[in-house]
C-alpha cells in the first residue's frame, strides 16, 4: 500500500491548505461579447446601433462562455440543433430529422442510408441541381438521368424504362417551387422495390395532396442555405420514418457514432458501424434555422397564396404553354414559369416583362425574369452541365464510380450526353420565370396580373382554348 511520507508538507487532500485555490490572472471565457458583436456585425447592424448591442451586453456575465456544440449540454441554454431538430419532427410530422451542414450532406447521409454504394444506380431528374447526381458518385454509385415533362420535374412516365437490377432507389426532386407527380413515382417505386429519396431543397413546406413533400418516400433532403427560401447560411436537414436509414445516415454524418445510444458499443446489427465523416450542423447556423423553420409553413402560405391570385387572372395564349402544376395548392410558388413558342418571342417577352416591373424578385437574391437560349452559358441545374458527371470523373481518378469493376461486373455502363434528354433540354432553355414575392399585397397581385395580360396580348394570340394556367 502507498502512502504519504511521515514528514510532509500537509497534503490539501488531508485538510491542508489549497496550493492553487482560484488563479490571479484574467480568466475569460473562449467565446464572449467579441464573438457576439462579430455576428452582429455581419447581419449588418449600423455602427451606431452595434455600439448599443455593445453596451447592453457588456455588462453581462458569461461564466465560461458558451460552448457552441450540441453535444455539451451539460449548462444552459439548450442545444439549438436539437431545438432545430425537434421543430422539424414536428412540423413535418417524422419520426427523424437530422441536422446537417449542408443539402448535399442530407443527400449524401439518406443515399448512404438507402443502401447507395457501388454498383448501383439512382435514377435522378434531368432538371434539378448538380448536388443530387453528386451524391450519389459520393457513395460510388451511378446517377441515371431521366427527363423531365412540362412541369420541369422529372416524368413518372419515362422512370420505369430506366430502372436496372441495379437500380437501388429514385431521388423525385421538386425543382423551384414545384412538386413532381408523387403517386406515380411512389406506386413504381413500390412495385420494383426501389427507395425515393426526395430532393425537397428548393421547395421546403411544399406539399403533394396535402402531405409536406419530404415526408412522402423512405427520405426526404432538403438545404437550409442561404439561396433557399428557408435557411441561414449553409445548412441542410434530413427527413425520415426509417430507423435504419436514419441510424446509418446518422454514422455517416456523425462518423463518431455520437447519436448512438453508446457509441462505443459494438455493431447491433451488420451494416451499422462504418466509416463515417462528420456533416453536423453548427449551433450559430440552428440558431438561425430553427427561427427560419419556425416561419416556413406561413411563408409558404403567403406564398402560394400570391401565386394562385394572379394566375386566376391570366388569359390564355396560343403561343404561351405555362408550366404544369402538380399540385396547385401545395407547391411554394415563389414564382411563375411559362414556356413561349420560340426563343425569339420568349425575349420580347422577358424584356417587356421586365420593363413593366414584373418579374424582379429581390427576396433571396436580385433577379429579372429572363429567357436562357441555348447560347446561354452553363447551370448546374441541368444534367448536361453538370460537367464532373459528364466527364465521369470522381476525386481520385480511381474509375469507381462509373467503371468501377463491381459495376461492369453487374452489367453496368453508362455515357452521358447531351441529347439524353431531349424535354429538359428544350425547357430548361425556353422557359420564362417570373419571381414572385411572398409580401405582395390584392392590388400588386392584380398589377402583376393586368401586367402579364397586357405583354402577352401585344405579341402573342389570346386563344380560349391555350393551355391553361391552373
Ligand atoms: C435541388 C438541390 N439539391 C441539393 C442542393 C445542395 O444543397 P447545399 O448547397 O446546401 O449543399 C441544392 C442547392 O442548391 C439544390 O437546389
Amino acid at each position: 500500500m502507498i502512502t504519504a511520507k511521515s514528514t510532509h508538507e500537509k497534503l490539501a487532500i488531508e485538510g491542508g491548505p489549497q496550493a492553487f485555490p482560484q488563479p490571479q490572472g484574467d480568466i475569460r471565457p473562449k467565446i464572449g461579447v467579441e464573438e457576439f458583436m462579430s455576428i452582429a456585425e455581419r447581419f449588418g447592424f449600423s455602427p451606431a446601433a452595434l455600439r448599443r448591442i455593445r453596451e447592453a451586453v457588456s455588462e453581462e456575465d458569461l461564466g465560461a462562455g458558451p460552448t457552441l456544440s450540441r453535444y455539451l449540454t451539460a449548462r444552459p441554454p439548450a442545444a439549438k440543433g436539437v431545438e432545430f431538430e425537434k421543430l422539424a419532427r414536428e412540423i413535418f410530422g417524422v419520426k427523424h430529422a437530422l441536422a446537417l451542414g449542408s443539402g448535399t450532406g442530407a443527400l449524401h447521409s439518406a443515399f448512404v442510408g438507402a443502401g447507395v454504394g457501388p454498383g448501383t444506380e439512382v435514377i435522378v431528374p434531368a432538371i434539378g441541381f448538380a448536388a443530387t447526381a453528386a451524391a450519389v458518385v459520393l457513395c460510388k454509385g451511378v446517377p441515371i438521368f431521366c427527363d423531365v415533362d412540362e412541369s420541369l420535374s422529372i416524368d413518372p412516365v419515362k422512370i420505369e424504362r430506366l430502372i436496372t437490377p441495379r437500380t437501388v432507389a429514385v431521388a423525385p426532386t421538386c425543382v423551384m417551387g414545384a412538386v413532381p407527380d408523387m403517386d406515380p413515382i411512389l406506386a413504381l417505386a413500390k412495385k420494383r422495390g426501389l427507395k425515393v429519396i426526395e430532393d425537397c431543397a428548393q421547395a421546403p413546406g411544399a406539399k403533394y395532396k396535402g402531405r409536406y413533400m419530404g415526408t412522402l418516400g423512405d427520405a426526404g433532403c432538403f438545404s437550409i442555405s442561404a439561396y433557399k427560401i428557408v435557411g441561414g447560411g449553409e445548412g441542410g436537414l434530413l427527413l425520415t420514418n426509417d430507423q435504419r436509414l436514419f441510424e446509418r445516415a446518422c454514422q455517416l454524418a456523425e462518423g463518431g457514432g455520437l447519436t448512438r445510444p453508446d457509441r462505443f458499443a459494438p455493431p447491433r446489427y451488420e451494416n451499422e458501424l462504418f466509416c463515417g465523416t462528420n456533416y453536423r450542423m453548427s449551433e450559430l447556423e440552428a440558431a438561425v434555422d430553427v427561427v427560419q423553420l419556425a416561419k416556413m409553413p406561413a411563408l409558404v402560405a403567403r406564398y402560394n397564396a400570391n401565386r394562385r391570385n394572379i394566375l386566376r387572372q391570366l388569359k390564355t395564349y396560343r403561343e404561351i404553354v405555362p408550366q404544369k402544376i402538380n399540385d396547385l395548392e401545395g407547391e411554394v410558388g415563389y414564382n411563375i414559369r411559362f414556356f413561349p413558342e420560340t426563343v425569339e418571342l420568349g425575349k420580347k417577352i422577358a424584356a417587356a416583362l421586365n420593363a413593366e416591373g414584373i418579374g424582379i424578385g429581390n427576396f433571396i437574391w436580385p433577379s429579372e425574369c429572363s429567357i436562357r437560349g441555348p447560347e446561354a452559358p452553363p447551370d448546374w441545374h441541368v444534367y448536361s452541365h453538370i460537367f464532373a458527371i459528364m466527364l465521369k470523373a470522381d476525386a481520385q481518378r480511381s474509375g469507381c464510380s462509373f467503371n468501377c469493376p463491381i459495376y461492369r461486373e453487374r452489367g453496368g455502363s453508362v455515357e452521358y450526353h447531351r441529347g439524353d434528354c431531349p424535354t429538359a433540354d428544350d425547357l430548361f432553355d425556353r422557359n420564362i420565370t417570373i419571381w414572385l414575392d411572398p409580401g405582395y399585397s390584392e392590388a400588386d397581385c392584380r398589377a402583376i396580373a393586368a401586367g402579364m395580360n397586357k405583354v402577352f396580348s401585344a405579341y402573342c394570340t389570346e386563344d380560349p382554348q391555350g393551355t391553361k394556367w391552373t
